[in-house]
């Protein structure tokens, strides 16, 4: 691969990864399964080891994905820093990886005795419980690792968590798990949506964390969920009392905790060896089927508690542990039709309508095709038995046709031709997966696509949703966002079933919008290729609308993250015309276009100057360019005789210094450049470390 193909591949795995580790985590409605999810970081970790210069502290595969709602803060729920970061396991669906873990293990501890402890990988939401004085005093959640959500008065709503311990407990005590929503609590749940007309969940898991982080306890108490205990922080409890308890492994101080009243993990067992590990896994394959809640794998823990201090751990994960998660489980099923759908950038996607399956604990009905070079691949034709796989995830996929069952009389389907919303000639560009159309202007399903994305809760977050926007583009009130500013009360009581109450709410959401800041708006516009991380970096690196509108294709492929497919797409939806004159309309609705505008300027220290930023520095180079733009400064890409100054840390382009030699232009050091700006803001920076040590 070559390195600007690997910078874009990074780049875009890490977009995928942080957007899905949003939806699973905060949202509790992933769009990919476990297994692609976990198959794309394993991706990733590579492409990194191999191309050391793009490897981020901000990287998915250093970072736990978090439950917190950044974007909300009727999330109503107060953060607490955990006392010891609260992290992810390392984890494969492959033996072979368990037996390496096991040898890089025996190589590491050169002969020391030790052993596993096997537990169940229970399927639910991470919460750390505190007890001092043997009283429950506080609940939270995972979060980021660093910090989560306080949500104390909700556990203590949960059947099998004790308020108060019992025996010989510790003066204070740190406890993490899982809750769980047992299948019989979900059943119950998901039929009462059913009745009352809301979407049911897709699975326990998104039940447990979705219900875990409801406003209402009495609420969370009728969920019915339940609780499963499996990690003491050893730091927790000092050596002279784990001495005095007679405890030196992992399993005997759940035991301990479990006489103390506490719901430690169900199932565990103490192996001694590679073979007894795989025993283990085959026995819990299958009899999982029969436990109460869902489990998606196992976990391999170092039982020594020493041992486990010696081996430590990642910035993410322990080095004592790792994860052997099940394959997702599969279902046989119909194909009964196959619909085209238009997106809001024009690709059409093939979607399979199945014949109703259970998988999983839910029903599956239909299922993504990706693309006709998918379906070729597959050789799906309707009225087929396909199987259908799920990794506790929503959106199914198809793994493959059962053709001993293939219809005598059954077609090949053929990709339209034809727009299936708008009829226009479909057209497919080189190098791309997917057929588009390329109506943008007159095509209904991308005009209101590019609504609904407008709208959207990550993006301006405006109280609308696919119905509102049909029924406003229906009467033919919206065509593009700029029209949502323009709608008035009396239009919107025009609309079916609305009331005053409900235009005015949505009137007044709009009013909000304008708040929004101005990366998010660039993420709205719905720029293809543009998620919300490159919307973040490119507003960062310009500033403002202006400087983005003027850069160059070189300019924005020289931006961090940005490669040239990205570069490429900002470029042409800038230089088109149609897209000016809807910036400048929303514009003068006054949406925020500029940074500065973020209400977040700290100083106008560098007004004026035009800053370039090459090299690495103590911060992340991201959070160096932020503070330019928030200090009054603008950043460009390039030298030229422009340029007031380049910024250079440990290691800048040699080119770039080359290039400022010959213009004359001045190079300022990290340490000038903290001394240019005003004292109280230059400090409180967190200076990230690469690998923290957490212990
Ligand atoms: S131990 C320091 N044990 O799986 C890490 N985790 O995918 C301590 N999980 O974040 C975790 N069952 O929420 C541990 N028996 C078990 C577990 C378990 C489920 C979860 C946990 C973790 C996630 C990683």
């Amino acid at each position: 691969m070559e390195r600007q193909e690997a910078k874009l591949r990074i780049q875009e795995l890490r977009d995928e990864l942080w957007e899905n580790s949003r939806k699973y985590y905060v949202e509790n409605a992933p769009t990919m399964s476990d297994y692609d999810f976990d198959r794309k970081m394993h991706e990733l970790e590579a492409l990194e080891a191999e191309w050391p210069e793009f490897q981020s502290p901000d990287s998915p595969t250093r970072k736990v994905g978090s439950d917190i709602d950044e974007r909300s803060s009727s999330g109503g729920f107060v953060q607490r820093m955990h006392r010891y970061p609260m992290l992810s396991l390392a984890n494969t669906y492959n033996l072979g990886d368990i037996e390496e873990f096991a040898q890089r293990t025996d190589r590491a501890l050169e002969g020391q005795q030790y052993s596993y402890c096997c537990e169940l990988k229970f399927d639910g939401t991470s919460i750390s419980l505190t007890y001092l004085d043997g009283k429950l005093v506080q609940a939270v959640t995972r979060g980021d690792g660093e910090k989560g959500d306080d949500v104390t008065e909700n556990v203590r709503q949960i059947g099998n968590i004790p308020a108060q311990l019992k025996g010989d407990f510790p003066h204070e005590l740190e406890i993490r798990g899982e809750i769980l929503m047992p299948y019989s609590s979900f059943d119950k749940l998901n039929e009462l949506r059913e009745l009352e007309d809301e979407a049911p969940f897709a699975n326990p898991r998104n039940a447990a964390s979705g219900s875990l982080k409801l406003q209402d306890p009495q609420e969370v108490g009728r969920r019915g969920l339940w609780c499963t205990l499996y990690h003491i922080p050893a730091q927790s409890i000092d050596e002279s009392s784990l001495k005095e308890m007679g405890i030196s492994g992992h399993s005997a101080l759940l035991d301990k905790a479990a006489s103390w009243g506490l719901p430690v993990s169900e199932h565990r067992t103490l192996c001694c060896n590679i073979a007894d590990i795989e025993e283990y896994i085959r026995h819990w394959d299958t009899e999982r089927e029969k436990l109460p809640y869902a489990t998606d794998g196992i976990v391999i823990k170092i039982n020594e508690l020493d041992v486990q201090k010696t081996l430590g751990y990642t910035s993410k994960s322990p080095r004592w542990a790792v994860a052997y998660k099940f394959k997702a489980e599969q279902a046989l099923t119909k194909v009964l039709s196959i619909d085209y759908q238009v997106g809001r950038t024009g690709a059409v996607t093939p979607v399979a309508n199945l014949s109703p399956v259970p998988l999983s604990g839910t029903i599956v009905k239909r299922a993504t095709l990706n693309n006709a070079d998918q379906m070729g691949l597959l050789d799906i034709r309707v009225g087929d038995y396909v199987y259908v796989e799920k990794g506790g995830e929503i959106i199914p996929k198809i793994t493959g046709v059962e053709f001993s069952r293939r219809p005598a009389d059954s077609v090949k389907p053929e990709f339209p031709t034809l727009c299936p919303d708008c009829f226009t000639p479909l057209v497919k560009e080189d190098g791309e997966a997917k057929w588009f159309c390329p109506n943008q202007d007159g095509c209904p399903m991308q005009i209101k696509g590019r609504l609904l994305h407008f709208v959207s809760r990550k993006a301006m977050n405006i109280l609308a949703g696919e119905a509102t926007i049909e029924q406003l583009y229906e009467k033919g009130y919206v065509k593009t966002p700029a029209d949502l500013y323009d709608l008035s009360m009396y239009q919107l009581l025009s609309l079916e079933g609305w009331k005053e109450k409900s235009a005015s709410n949505f009137l007044e959401s709009l009013r909000e919008s304008i708040n929004v800041p101005f990366d998010r708006v660039l993420f709205a516009l719905g720029i293809r290729y543009v998620g919300e991380t490159t919307a973040k970096a490119v507003a960062r690196h310009f500033g403002d609308i202006d400087a983005l509108a003027a850069a160059s294709l070189e300019d924005l492929a020289a931006i961090r993250d940005v490669g040239e497919v990205i570069a490429g797409s900002i470029f042409n939806y800038m230089a088109d015309g149609r897209h000016a004159i809807e910036i400048q309309r929303l514009r003068a609705k006054g949406l925020k276009f500029s940074m500065q505008d973020n209400g977040s300027q700290l100083s106008d220290a560098l007004e004026g100057q035009t800053v370039v930023v090459s090299g690495n520095f103590s911060i992340s180079r991201d959070d160096i360019k932020e503070l330019i733009a928030r200090h009054g400064g603008k950043n460009t890409g390039s030298i030229s005789a422009k340029t007031s100054f380049l910024l250079a840390g440990t290691k800048p382009g040699p080119e770039k210094i080359k290039k400022c030699e010959e213009l004359g232009v001045r190079i300022v050091s990290e340490r000038e450049f903290w001394d240019m700006l005003p004292e109280e803001h230059s400090l409180g920076m967190q200076i990230p470390q690469d690998e923290p040590t957490l212990f």
